[in-house]
């Protein structure tokens, strides 16, 4: 059997899923290939998505600006595309178009895979996410599943930090916060996630907030991977703290979608490094 896989998104020409995916491939020893199926904006995007399912395509990632306009395309969602409203990996299973997002539990599973001891007594450690938008959905879902019980949200606008607090019924404490409060309390925390493109090249010099008060114990993770380490994770290092890079999530979401196409449980070991390398070479 031969795997027909992709990705769609526009633009997407320069994405790494392809390498990504290939590296597993050949590590599962599975024939297939990995394409970039690009859909411009203008382009109609029943039409293509048609001539994408009539292809014999067995599973494709979804990535911006499409992750919410492929629903209506799928038969099934599970349960946690469905409570994030968005699907970031589809599989053809039975003749049933089904829709994951995998980006959230990949961000969990790379944090745990470089800070295990964070994923111990979860019920007495602090989250604070900064953001409040696609990404920050997906993680506050995953994170508030892994078993954290306080998970703070500071966004710049209150609302959508209010809605992704819904996502929480009840189980674990939400307060929200403005940017300001989040510096001024920020000692309190013991994981700080930055989840929006503050910082991300061209605009390396911005941060979203000041460290100035982070606990030297904390760990302090941001999604952004261009540069490989944004000045946030500077400012975090300088202060003592230890760092989570954001190349890691784009491995692990990755390692999570290729488990549901195929079943196959592939390591990632040696394949963070070398992503860096790309990454620095761009
Ligand atoms: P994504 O889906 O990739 O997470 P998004 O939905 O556009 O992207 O979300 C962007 C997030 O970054 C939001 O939380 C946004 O804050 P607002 O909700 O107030 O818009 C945040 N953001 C973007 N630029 C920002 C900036 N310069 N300062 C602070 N927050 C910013």
């Amino acid at each position: 059997m031969t795997y027909q896989l992709g990705l769609i998104g526009y633009p997407i020409q320069h994405s790494l899923s392809p390498w990504i995916h290939g590296e597993f491939l050949d590590k599962a020893n599975l024939q297939g290939n990995y394409k970039i199926m690009e859909i411009d904006i203008n382009d109609s995007f029943a039409e293509k998505i048609e001539q994408i399912k009539n292809e014999g395509i067995m599973g494709f990632n979804v990535t911006v600006p499409y992750k919410q306009t492929i629903i209506p395309f799928l038969d099934e969602l599970d349960d946690t595309a469905k409570q994030i409203g968005a699907v970031n990996t589809v599989v053809h299973q039975e003749g049933k178009w089904i829709g994951y997002n995998t980006d959230g539990i990949g961000y969990v599973r790379a944090l745990e895979h470089a800070y295990p001891e964070l994923f111990q007594n979860k019920s007495k450690k602090k989250v604070l996410i900064l953001g409040a938008g696609g990404a920050a959905r997906g993680i506050y879902h995953a994170v508030l599943t892994s078993g954290y019980m306080q998970i703070d949200i500071a966004n710049r606008t209150k609302e959508s930090a209010e809605k992704i607090a819904l996502l929480n019924k009840n189980k674990a404490k939400t307060s929200i916060l403005t940017l300001v409060e989040a510096e001024q309390r920020l000692a309190n925390y013991d994981l700080i996630i930055q989840t929006t493109s503050v910082g991300m090249k061209p605009n390396t010099d911005q941060t979203i907030i000041s460290l100035e008060n982070v606990n030297p114990a904390a760990v302090v993770s941001d999604i952004v991977y261009q540069p490989i380490k944004t000045s946030f994770l500077q400012e975090a290092e300088q202060r003592g703290a230890s760092i989570h890079f954001g190349h890691t999530m784009l491995l692990y979401q990755a390692q999570f979608a290729f488990e549901i196409w195929t079943k196959e449980n592939v390591s990632t070991d040696q394949m963070d490094e070398e992503l860096k390398k790309i990454l620095e070479g761009r």
